[in-house]
């Protein structure tokens, strides 16, 4: 077990990584003076593989658990789900001390933290993550989000959790797809700032995506560290914090173009693809090392350049880009695996390098 710590204006909490983490979990509620009732948020099928069994043990804990369930599904992450938890804890008597455990994928942890962070002017906040995309991305760095209509994450707020429990274990039960999500996430965290991970991946990308035990371990560590360093110097998102936008201009294009038909770690290892080529021809990105970075999305069976779609589609689609200056994008691009720049990339390269193959 390995505890990496965020820092954020008002202190600093943990992110927990490990194997059957349910008695850390009841011991750190118990020290934390949290309690004794609890609010357990999940999906109910997340409920029936984890839920039941962690409920057991915070029983044994002395705890009460006030269980709640939203069905799966991006469509969930809505206003009006958020309004009906408000009337479920409302109706439960749940007191401005009552934490709530999100325990799901960035779905439940995005809503669960929205909820959390409104609900009488914020209750406490623990991030449980079960997916891969969400124990090395969407659990850390506070943000929460609800999306309103089709406009995606459109309504939410900054609200540190008080402490995020990963736990290896679940990802056994995940489907290949949402491997393949945290796998394109973690892909990015490398070239961004971990040139070790990015080694892990292009050395051992089977069993990785196996999950060996040990390796497993030690990607979700490296990549998460990624988040917890950037997300402590840049809580607010005022600069730093963008880099890890890297493969996100080209990606969200992707998603919204094809209808989100297209996964969303295949859509950011098509953007990760594109933005090495845009360095590469700004002469920012070696040749070798953009061979290096699609060698690796290909070892990943992640995609390395556009599907059949017109690039001139993905390009439009950028354009409604809240980074959109005028008629300019501004991307993050790699210089080297490890560290990367923003700059500003005219229409005519991006469109160039989207026609790659
Ligand atoms: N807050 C942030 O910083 C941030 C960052 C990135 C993404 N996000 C958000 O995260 C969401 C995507 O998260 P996600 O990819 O985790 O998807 P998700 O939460 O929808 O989970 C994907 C699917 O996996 C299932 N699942 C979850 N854990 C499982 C397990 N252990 N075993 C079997 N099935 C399991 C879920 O029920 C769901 O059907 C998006 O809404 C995105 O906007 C937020």
């Amino acid at each position: 077990m390995k505890t990496l710590f965020v820092r954020h204006a008002l202190g600093e909490y943990p992110v927990v990584i490990g194997s059957n983490l349910e008695n850390k979990l009841v011991t750190w509620l118990s020290r934390s003076r949290l309690g004794p009732r609890l609010v357990l948020l999940s999906h109910p099928e997340i409920m029936q593989l984890y839920g039941w069994s962690l409920i057991q043990e915070l029983h044994k804990g002395g705890f009460e658990v006030i269980a709640l369930t939203v069905p799966s599904g991006e469509e969930n992450k809505s206003l009006e789900e958020t309004g009906r938890l408000y009337c479920e804890l409302s109706r439960n008597l749940i007191e401005r001390g009552t934490p709530l455990l999100a325990l799901g994928g960035g779905v439940i942890g995005d809503l669960g933290g929205f909820v959390a962070a409104t609900y009488m002017r914020g209750i406490p906040l623990v991030q449980i993550p079960t997916t891969l995309l969400a124990q090395v991305d969407s659990s850390i760095g506070g943000k929460t989000a609800v999306n309103c209509g089709n406009l995606k994450n459109q309504v939410g707020v900054f609200y540190p959790p008080r402490a995020v429990f990963s736990d290896l274990k679940v990802l056994t039960t995940l489907p290949p797809e949402q491997i393949n999500n945290g796998i394109a996430e973690m892909l990015k965290c490398g070239v961004v700032k971990q040139p070790r991970l990015f080694s892990l991946l292009e050395k051992r990308m089977e069993s990785v995506k196996a999950l060996d035990n040990r390796l497993i371990g030690e990607a979700v560590l490296l990549a998460a560290s990624v988040k917890t360093d950037i997300v402590s110097r840049d809580e607010r998102e005022k600069g730093l914090r963008q880099v890890l936008n890297l493969g996100h201009t080209v990606g969200h294009a992707v998603e919204s173009v094809t209808d989100f038909g297209i996964s969303h770690g295949s859509a950011v290892a098509i953007g990760l693809a594109a933005a090495c080529r845009i360095a590469n021809r700004l002469k920012l990105l070696h040749a070798a090392e953009l061979g290096r970075i699609i060698g690796v999305i290909n070892l990943a069976g992640l995609p390395s350049s556009l599907p059949d779609i017109d690039p001139s589609a993905i390009l439009g689609a950028m354009k409604h880009d809240k980074k959109s200056v005028h008629g300019k994008l501004k991307f993050v691009l790699p210089v080297h695996i490890g560290q990367v720049v923003v700059r500003n990339v005219e229409p005519e390269i991006i469109a160039e390098v989207l026609s790659e193959r």
